[in-house]
């Protein structure tokens, strides 16, 4: 019914299935509808009946009486400044083009009009750009007065008409004069111009509403909202422009670029074969060399997302975005300029000291000035010299207060609980231990990992009564990735082994590696092909054992990354995030709710699309699974990936790092107490879970009310069908029939966008920014006395674990991508906080007083995470030189600071 006013004036006369709007001139008659700059006070007037003068300045509220009282009403339209913008020009255009045009804006009403059967509407031409000033400097605030008839009713959405030739951000629009107070119409959009997209745009107010509660006066515009973000009328395969506002899904067929190299064809993910979650549609058209493939759009173009989630342009200059583009544009072009000569390993141990004493020189002249627009945070800095440019890490956490840390073994299994991947630990329930790849493949399935070896290694305990207490663990990495190590390995410089770690937990509560099994691909060449180290006691089998770490290390690394960083976060929230934006109207309660959760990621997804994942990306290049890297991510998904397991709880019980005890807050118990990651993780899980149960309970009293809402089940059934469409037939799928479904299911929504990436993704650079600890690739298999190098190994065993590590290039490299990936921007919004700009989002103060609690409770978390890092008792987060366990701590300040659980996924 509002087609006709989603459609400026001059636009929709050729549109016959449309109500033509100008048609609406017989009651602009009746009463006077002003808009003009203005900073006249907001006061509520009743004013005598306008008289029938038809003004050339507005139209009349349809529905409204010729002897019906009005009400002098004041719009006040706050927009976002362009930080990069030409404000004199602007002002310039927006006058010239304002003197006729400026911006439409409708007020619609809840009421429906009889004579028109849709809400009532009163609309009015906003003329010229002659901001008001504002306290807040980037936002520049404009009036427009109205006059409407008092039986018009509660306006419940605007349309919005940018008759300019540019966008604009439209932060609010607060309508003042109603007698029941000002009327909030929060937006954070931009806004087409209308040369772009003849639709108006469709502001709702924040009240929000189930599909069976709409107002009347604005059920179509509901309906019609979602259909534009649908992509209605817009052919499905069409290249997205810019300004367009449209969600859907693709597979991953954009990672490769055959038309560019026939080495960088990439296979398609997001089939049988490589199932993958779904990612944000671009529309453009298919490579020349494979009609499946999409064509790429390289840097510094753009990779299309929706209009609204494209980052910010505020504070740029040391925003996240700007830093990553910067560091893709320019750093790491000027790191391979100067390294790549000398792409070589590391000779000594001072020679990675130095990056953090005296930094690597960026010598390339040519560089130098999109280098010195640069931006960088607190940990790379930057030091100008003459001809010359010094990038200098800042000394990671992991060896800030005992640089010998990462050398011991404890160190090594704290950070299985405490570290940035401490997701993969997991009780060791049976043994012998097997692997379920297929025997004819992969060889016998069991492990060379024996019960005496390990008894060996139990100071004196019993085999089984470790196993009785509950005091083995094992990080298994076998059966990822021996599919994968022989196309691994015969890449250039890659050498990998698939790996299985036990760890003892001791009687005085210090874990520590006991046993770790390498294995290689059963080759007639190699009938050994698994391997079993322990500690050494003897300068050959010590250095062995620091290898065979470093090689369980460089596993974890890619594991991490590829599986529990980029998949479990970043990809499987995309499709939560689209279906959310094509199936929720805005003003639906649970769009409210998730709307904070969902900022940045497409944007960040796309970006690393273009340039982290993709075939010759800096994951390829810096990661040992080099060109296979994705496809070992499609197959951790679909081997491993199930929603139902995402759940904190649950996951911990899958491992078997907590029993269920339902005394417990969170209805489990730690098998190890001392976990950091568990222990922080349950309590702001339980607050998550507090919140969103109250919320739930709030908006859906009655019983059948989940099952009801078509829009939630819509949600719901895309999610599955459409999202993870190669998952949609799983049995694991949660149903959505009650309320506690659906706080379960949002729950692991908010907690994975939250909670889990703060976890996996700000120890990034304080863990892996000292590469000995964590090499992201090996480059040399294990040294074995028939080796021709081995007497190499026996003269000079740190240059030969040097040698084995990535090379200064790839090792710098990453270390500049962690740096970044690692830090918070200053408008990062932290998890209990709302934007000051958006304090408008939702009008019920019950929900208000809910959230408060919300965010006192993570106040409360705090200081007990503060205090656990300080009992002496929990040695994972304390002792001589431990760094303190922070990454669940809710609040951090801009950088790198290995702290803070922003809202969203955006870095
Ligand atoms: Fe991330």
């Amino acid at each position: 019914m509002f087609a006709s006013l989603l459609r400026s004036p001059t636009l929709i006369a050729d549109n016959s299935h449309r109500r033509n709007i100008s048609r609406s001139s017989g009651w602009r008659r009746r009463v006077q509808i002003q808009a003009v700059i203005s900073s006249g006070d907001n006061k509520s007037i009743t004013t005598s009946p306008l008289d029938n003068k038809l003004e050339t300045n507005g139209s009349v509220p349809r529905g409204g009486s010729k002897d019906s009282q009005v009400i002098k009403v004041k719009a006040v339209v706050t927009i976002r400044k362009k930080m990069k913008s030409n404000m004199v020009e602007d002002n310039l255009e927006y006058l010239i083009n304002g003197v006729g045009h400026g911006i439409q804006i409708n007020l619609i009403s809840q009421h429906i009009d009889p004579a028109t059967s849709c809400g009532k509407s009163v609309q009015s031409n906003v003329r010229g750009w002659l901001p008001k000033p504002s306290k807040i400097p980037y936002i520049v605030e404009y009036s427009a007065d109205f006059t409407v008839p008092t039986d018009f009713g509660r306006p419940a959405a605007i349309l919005i008409t940018n008759l300019h030739a540019k966008e604009f951000h439209l932060l609010q629009i607060i309508l003042h004069g109603f007698i029941d107070g000002p009327i909030f119409f929060p937006a954070n959009t931009w806004i087409h111009s209308r040369n772009d997209n003849p639709l108006s745009r469709i502001i709702f107010n924040n009240q929000a509403y189930l599909p069976s509660q709409t107002p009347p006066g604005i059920k179509d515009l509901r309906r019609e909202d979602l259909l534009s973000i649908r992509g209605g009328g817009t052919p499905q395969e069409s290249e997205r422009k810019s300004h367009d506002r449209i969600y859907d899904y693709a597979t991953y067929n954009d990672l490769g670029n055959p038309d560019k190299d026939e080495k960088l064809a990439r296979p398609l993910l997001g089939d049988h074969d490589r199932p993958y979650p779904r990612r944000c549609r671009t529309g453009r058209p298919p490579t020349r060399s494979d009609p499946m493939c999409e064509s790429r759009i390289e840097k510094p173009h753009p990779i299309y997302v929706p209009r609204d989630e494209t980052f910010e342009e505020i504070k740029q200059d040391t925003f996240s975005a700007g830093r990553l583009k910067a560091l893709f544009h320019n750093l790491i072009p000027s790191l391979a300029a100067t390294l790549s000569k000398s792409d070589i390993p590391f000779k000594c141990f001072s020679e990675i000291d130095k990056l953090y004493i005296d930094g690597v020189t960026l010598k390339d002249e040519e560089q130098r000035g999109i280098v010195e627009n640069l931006l960088v945070g607190k940990v790379m800095k930057q030091v100008l010299s003459a001809g010359q440019r010094l990038l200098k890490y800042e000394i990671p956490a992991v060896i800030k207060g005992d640089k010998f840390s990462w050398l011991r073994d404890n160190e090594f299994a704290r950070q299985a609980l405490a570290g940035v991947n401490p997701v993969n630990i997991e009780l060791l329930k049976e043994f012998p231990i097997y692997s379920k790849l297929d025997p004819a493949v992969y060889g016998p399935p069991e492990s060379a990992i024996t019960k005496e070896l390990l008894e060996q290694e139990l100071g004196g305990m019993s085999f089984e009564k470790a196993m009785e207490e509950k005091r083995l663990f094992i990080i298994d990495y076998h059966d990822m990735l021996l599919p994968f190590i022989k196309k691994m390995n015969s890449l250039h410089g890659r050498k990998a082994y698939a790996s299985r770690t036990i760890l003892f937990n001791t009687k005085t509560g210090v874990l520590r590696p006991i046993a770790i099994e390498l294995s290689l691909p059963q080759m007639p060449s190699s009938p050994r092909n698994k391997r079993v180290y322990t500690q050494g006691h003897d300068g050959t089998t010590h250095w062995i054992w620091k290898l065979a770490k470093a090689h369980v290390c460089s596993n974890d690394a890619g594991i991490h990354q590829l599986v529990n960083h980029w998949l479990r976060t970043h990809a499987c929230m995309e499709p939560y995030i689209i279906a959310t934006h094509r199936q929720l109207s805005s003003m639906h309660p649970i769009y409210k709710l998730l709307h904070p959760h969902m900022r940045y990621t497409l944007e960040i997804n796309a970006l690393a699309r273009q340039n982290l994942i993709n075939g010759g990306g800096i994951i390829e290049a810096s990661f040992s699974p080099g060109k296979y890297a994705m496809e070992l991510s499609s197959a951790a998904y679909k081997n491993l990936w199930r929603f139902d397991m995402e759940s904190l709880p649950a996951d911990l019980i899958r491992r078997g790092m907590a029993v269920e005890d339902p005394s417990m807050p969170c209805g489990v118990k730690l098998v190890i107490d001392d976990y950091p990651y568990a222990a922080d993780g349950l309590l702001i899980w339980s607050a998550i879970k507090e919140w969103v149960e109250s919320y739930v309970q709030h908006f859906y009293s009655e019983s059948d009310s989940i099952v009801t809402d078509v829009e939630l089940q819509g949600w719901w059934s895309e999610i599955k069908f459409k999202g993870h469409y190669d998952k949609r037939n799983e049995p694991w799928w949660p149903k959505l029939d009650t309320k506690e479904d659906l706080s379960s299911i949002l729950t692991t929504m908010i907690w994975v966008a939250s909670g889990q990436h703060a976890a996996i993704n700000f120890g990034q650079y304080p863990f892996g920014g000292y590469v000995p600890n964590r090499p992201t690739l090996m480059r040399k298999l294990m040294p074995q006395e028939s080796d021709s190098d081995y007497e190499k190994f026996i003269q000079n065993p740190q240059l030969f674990f040097l040698s084995s590590l990535p090379t200064q290039l790839q090792a710098t490299k990453v270390m500049a991508v962690q740096d970044t990936l690692s830090t918070h921007s200053p408008d990062e919004e932290y998890l209990g906080q709302v934007n000051h700009m958006h304090n408008h989002w939702i009008n019920d103060h019950e929900i208000l007083k809910l959230f408060s609690k919300f965010s006192d409770r993570l106040e409360e978390i705090e200081e007990i995470i503060n205090a656990r890092n300080k009992d002496t008792s929990l040695k994972s987060r304390t002792g001589a030189g431990v760094p303190p366990y922070e990454l669940l701590l809710p609040l951090s300040g801009p950088g790198v600071t290995g702290r803070g659980i922003p809202n969203s996924i955006s870095i």
